[in-house]
């Protein structure tokens, strides 16, 4: 027996870090998915193939300590979490196949995580999307312990959202029209990051300057809620001025580097409305807004590095039938 679900990317527009302070943030699910293919084995063991690897662990896998410098310890929290759930205990094989890079600020850990306990749970019967969101939580946390929510909660609702203290609005149910399409172009730096290390960089931060932190959190929240607006009347200029800016409080921040100010320098001089790095930021992607006709130039101006262009994705998880 065989199930497959999907997840998408997610990008952040405004607010990281901030937000996990309980500052608002704006993000957007990504037309890029990675797929969690599942199959019972009879072999009494989670097994999973993907791009970082092949790993294997006896059930029950109840104790994650077992399995903590495992690269898909998330992974194998997933399903073991939502076998609980499910009161099943069976081994499972689980390939994940993705169409956007790991470890480079897209949500990669928590689209893994969503896909696997949809295709898991969808083995033995089904699991709400609300229940999807919270077992991905708890397996986020294994890969850094203070996330927000909003990488699962975009991977498991899709759609340009609103997130602030655990919760998520979509933008299109506030009266956002989706046919103002934004456009959106995504640059990997190639310089992979590490978001639990760069979430303690910040919290460091946080402490040894309180005030400078407490300034730049009110200017990140102000900057998000102006976004806000300018993305509702389809400003996109606006929005693009705004999306540098954050950038800007980033750096301050101490979470970007060189390169990515390279890059956010290159497209916003080749005509992009703006940009800025995305996620947790110490390499990983920038984000752009931009003016499709503009697409060719910008993606010979960025030669040198992976780029794509996306849309919103209204979707989220999706249970796909065999
Ligand atoms: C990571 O995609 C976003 C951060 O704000 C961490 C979080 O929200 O959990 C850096």
């Amino acid at each position: 027996m065989t199930a497959v679900a999907s997840a998408p990317a997610k990008a952040i527009l405004f607010g990281e870090h901030f937000v996990v302070y309980g500052k608002p943030a704006i993000a957007t699910a990504l037309k890029r998915r990675v797929k969690a293919t599942s199959t019972m084995n009879d072999v009494g063991e989670i097994r999973v193939r993907s791009m970082l690897g092949y790993s294997r662990i006896p059930l029950p896998c109840t104790d994650p300590h077992l399995y903590e410098h495992d690269p898909h310890k998330h992974i194998i929290f997933s399903a073991a979490s939502v076998m609980r759930l499910l009161n099943k205990h069976v081994g499972v094989d689980i390939l994940l196949e993705s169409d956007f890079p790991y470890g480079m600020g897209l949500g990669a850990s928590a689209a893994t995580s969503v896909a696997t306990i949809a295709s898991v749970a969808s083995l033995f019967g089904s699991i709400s999307r609300d229940e999807v969101f919270r077992l991905s939580l708890e397996a986020e946390r294994l890969v850094h312990r203070n996330p927000s929510g909003i990488d699962s909660a975009v991977c498991t609702y899709g759609g340009l959202v609103l997130f602030k203290d655990g919760r998520i609005e979509r933008l299109d149910e506030k009266g956002y029209d989706s046919s103002h399409a934004l456009r959106f172009m995504i640059v990997n730096s190639g310089m992979m990051k590490d978001t639990g290390s760069m979430v303690m960089k910040v919290k460091a931060r946080g402490e040894s300057s309180r005030e400078e932190f407490a300034s730049l959190a009110e200017m990140s929240e102000m900057l998000t809620m102006q976004a806000l607006y300018a993305i509702m009347c389809s400003d996109l200029a606006r929005v693009g001025e705004l999306l540098t800016l954050n950038h800007g409080l980033l750096r301050r921040l101490g979470v970007s580097n060189d390169t990515l100010d390279a890059i956010v320098y290159t497209l916003v001089k080749n005509g992009a409305y703006g940009a800025k790095l995305t996620g947790a930021g110490g390499g990983g992607c920038i984000i752009s807004l931009i003016d499709e006709a503009r697409s060719s130039m910008l993606f010979d101006a960025l030669c040198n590095y992976e780029a794509f262009t996306s849309s919103i994705e209204d979707d989220g998880v999706i249970i796909h039938t065999e």
